[in-house]
């Protein structure tokens, strides 16, 4: 596959490695559309040639699901989807529990796991017609969790459940339509400021996905994700050791 043309929704692609997925995306001359929830960094990120983008809340599933519908209305269809846009908060469960509490831990799933569940749902009909390819980016912490952050692991687990049940339903539909899962290291983003040593770059790590893309495979293992699969299949203790304080 080659992006020349090719319409692509990005999520969140104001910071970090959606910035670079929608700027390579752009610079190989496909149509890009994407969003985030700050104006100024949308501003930034569609100012390259091909890009619109949308102003919008992926922790609603009425906005998520209106982001699809314009984006396959200003492209002219969609052909790629890319579900990138997530958050990441710590928690403490031995601290005391507030309400703000309980409201963080519901905006948190609802972007990282509803948020991209909604997504494939609207983008079927589009991606159908296409013949196109669905990608949500996972993580390494999906399968082997830090302390730090349960409710992150939790829906990044959940989700690479998620795509594997739905790639049961859109392959029996025999529509030629990819679901992919990008899974991912550590990579220096803003989402990891402060404890990156040693972190991927994000342009490479937004490389990779995108030569996966293009290859179709059901697994792009960016980086060190890689050996990371490899640990976890024949050392399961010493993967849940490894990342459980990272
Ligand atoms: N960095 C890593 O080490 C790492 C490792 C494993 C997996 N990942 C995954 O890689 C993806 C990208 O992460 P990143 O590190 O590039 O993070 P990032 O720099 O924090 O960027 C996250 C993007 O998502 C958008 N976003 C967040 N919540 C949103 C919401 N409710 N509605 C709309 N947009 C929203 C943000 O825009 P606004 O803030 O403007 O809304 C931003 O554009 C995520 O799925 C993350 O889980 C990252």
């Amino acid at each position: 596959m080659t992006f020349h043309r090719t319409r692509v929704l990005v999520t969140g692609g104001t910071s970090g490695i959606g910035t670079h997925l929608v700027r390579l995306l752009a610079e190989q001359g496909a149509l890009v559309a994407t969003c985030g929830r700050d104006p100024d960094r949308l501003a930034e990120a569609t100012r390259h040639p091909g890009v619109t983008g949308w102003v919008t809340d992926l922790a609603d599933p009425g906005r998520t699901a209106a982001l699809v519908a314009d984006a396959a209305a200003a492209l002219g269809g969609l052909d790629v989807v890319v579900a990138n846009a997530a958050v990441q908060h710590r928690q403490s469960f031995t601290a005391g529990w507030s309400a703000t509490d309980s409201a963080a831990v519901l905006a948190e799933v609802s972007t990282n796991l509803v948020g991209p569940v909604v997504l494939a749902g609207a983008a079927w009909p589009h991606l159908r017609r296409s013949g196109g390819v669905f990608t949500a980016l996972t993580s390494a912490l999906a399968y082997s969790p830090k302390k730090s952050a349960p409710v992150y692991c939790a829906g990044k687990a959940g989700l690479g459940v998620f795509l594997r049940a739905l790639r049961y339903q859109w392959d029996d539909a025999d529509a030629g339509v990819t679901v992919q899962e990008a899974l991912m290291p550590l990579v220096a983003t803003p989402m990891t400021d402060g404890r990156n040593d040693g972190a991927m770059p994000a342009e490479q790590a937004a490389r990779q996905i995108l030569q996966g893309i293009a290859r179709r495979v059901p697994v792009i293992a960016v980086g060190r994700a890689r050996p990371f699969r490899v640990i976890r299949r024949v050392a399961p203790g010493f993967a849940d050791a490894m990342l459980r304080d990272s």
